[in-house]
């Protein structure tokens, strides 16, 4: 077989770049080692960027995402017992959406079945030989079958566990990584949002987060130990627990409910360098990694996918590669500053088990200074609705 671009992942990166292509009329295959119904299961953020809206937008799926997400002008910090808004619009012009990362797949999904674009679902031991060639292949096996594509590109779109970024070599690779010592502890919940907006609360027992999928979907998070498991909590201890980290002022419109998903996730900071390898394009987790604090993966994820578009666009219609050899610099210029962000965010807003008192000091210090600056809001602002591309 023989396309222009194999997709290696059929999550939101791999997805947005093959209806990206398919606009353009560039043939790209996408290859995912699970079923679209295990795809869809899965249980991520739901805070997209403008600029995401917009690719969602060009890529012609927007119409659910338009209809069904919430425009939101700012988020509510929450500390002490009290809570301050930081205003996006004022201070930036721009909003988010509020609309599941599930949904955004689910969209993406749909629109490649209609448009008749290829994808493998359940496929084993996909290898990529000659990415540092002109004659790249891609080999795996469905249904007990060995199949190979050659073709022009390879996008690594497979996530942090996939084989993408494996496949550069490892003396080629620079990683950076940080753990964070603590997790999320996150439920859905089929009950009305405590509030119209997010809460992001940092209190004395640790960090708490109010979020929503819809006007009768509810998400929430509490931090956790490392150590912790999903069958320590009961739905009772779970919002007992949530009670105890928010302010007073929003506990009599907190609806609670039977949990419908319940999962521990940890939090992590990874960035492997260089992006490219030859004809391998790696996009998204399977580059970078950010703790959820800022809602940064598809978002980052997403300008992956622009520049990479970008490149692929030119070379295709103008025999350009210019685009494609800066791939690398301009998606690690992007990728670093919303490390710097989630980072900032997480640690902001945690209780960190080795805190001292002095640091302590510096997170009031800090949340003081959000609370009552105009540049510490645009700051968090603009980082928060998404620097440009
Ligand atoms: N072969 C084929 N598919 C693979 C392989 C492989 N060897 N390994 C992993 N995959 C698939 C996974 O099953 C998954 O569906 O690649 C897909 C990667 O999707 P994501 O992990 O969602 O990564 P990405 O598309 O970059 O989206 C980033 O997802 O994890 C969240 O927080 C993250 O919101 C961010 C977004
Ligand atoms: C979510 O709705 O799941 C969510 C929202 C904002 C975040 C993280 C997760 O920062």
């Amino acid at each position: 077989m023989r396309t222009q671009v194999v997709i290696i992942g059929g999550g939101p990166s791999g997805l947005l770049l093959g209806q990206l292509l398919h606009g353009i009329g560039v043939d790209a295959v996408v290859l995912e080692r699970q079923t679209r119904a295990y795809v869809l299961g899965r249980i991520r953020a739901g805070v997209l960027e403008q600029g995401l809206v917009g690719l969602l937008e060009q890529a012609g799926v927007a119409g659910r995402m338009h209809a069904e997400g919430f425009v939101h002008d700012g988020t509510l910090i929450a500390h002490d017992n009290d809570m301050f808004r930081v205003d996006f619009a004022k201070h930036t012009g721009a909003r988010v959406m509020v609309y599941g990362q599930t949904e955004v797949t689910r969209d993406l999904y749909d629109a490649r079945a209609a448009c008749g674009a290829r994808t493998v679902f359940d496929v084993e031991d996909v290898r990529i030989t000659g990415a540092d060639s002109d004659a790249p292949e891609v080999s795996y096996t469905v249904a007990g079958t060995r199949h190979t594509v050659s073709c022009d590109f390879v996008a690594g779109c497979d996530g942090f566990h996939g084989v993408s970024r494996r496949s550069i070599p490892e003396e080629t690779r620079r990683e950076y990584e940080k753990v964070y010592p603590f997790g999320w502890l996150g439920i859905l919940s089929q009950t009305p949002p405590v509030n119209d907006e997010l809460i992001y609360a940092n209190s004395p027992r640790g960090f708490a987060l109010c979020s929503m999928r819809n006007a009768n979907l509810s998400r929430y998070y509490i931090q956790c130990s490392m150590a912790d498991r999903v069958e320590n909590w009961s739905d009772d201890d779970f919002w007992t627990e949530l009670k105890r980290r928010l302010p007073d002022q929003v506990l009599s419109q907190l609806h609670t409910g039977p949990s419908i998903e319940k999962s521990i996730a940890p939090l992590r900071s990874f960035v492997t360098e260089p992006m490219r390898w030859g004809r391998l394009f790696l996009c998204g987790d399977a580059a970078h990694i950010v703790p959820p604090t800022g809602a940064k993966g598809l978002n980052t994820a997403a300008s992956d996918v622009h520049y990479l578009f970008e490149g692929l666009s030119a070379f295709y219609r103008d025999n350009d590669p210019e685009a494609l050899d800066r791939y690398s610099e301009r998606a690690l210029a992007r990728v670093w500053k919303a490390e710097r962000f989630s980072w900032w965010f997480s640690t902001l807003m945690h209780r960190f088990p080795d805190q001292s008192p002095f640091d302590l000091r510096m997170q009031v210090a800090e949340l003081d200074f959000l609370r009552s600056n105009d540049a510490a809001q645009r700051a968090m602002a603009e980082n928060y609705v998404g620097l440009p591309y």
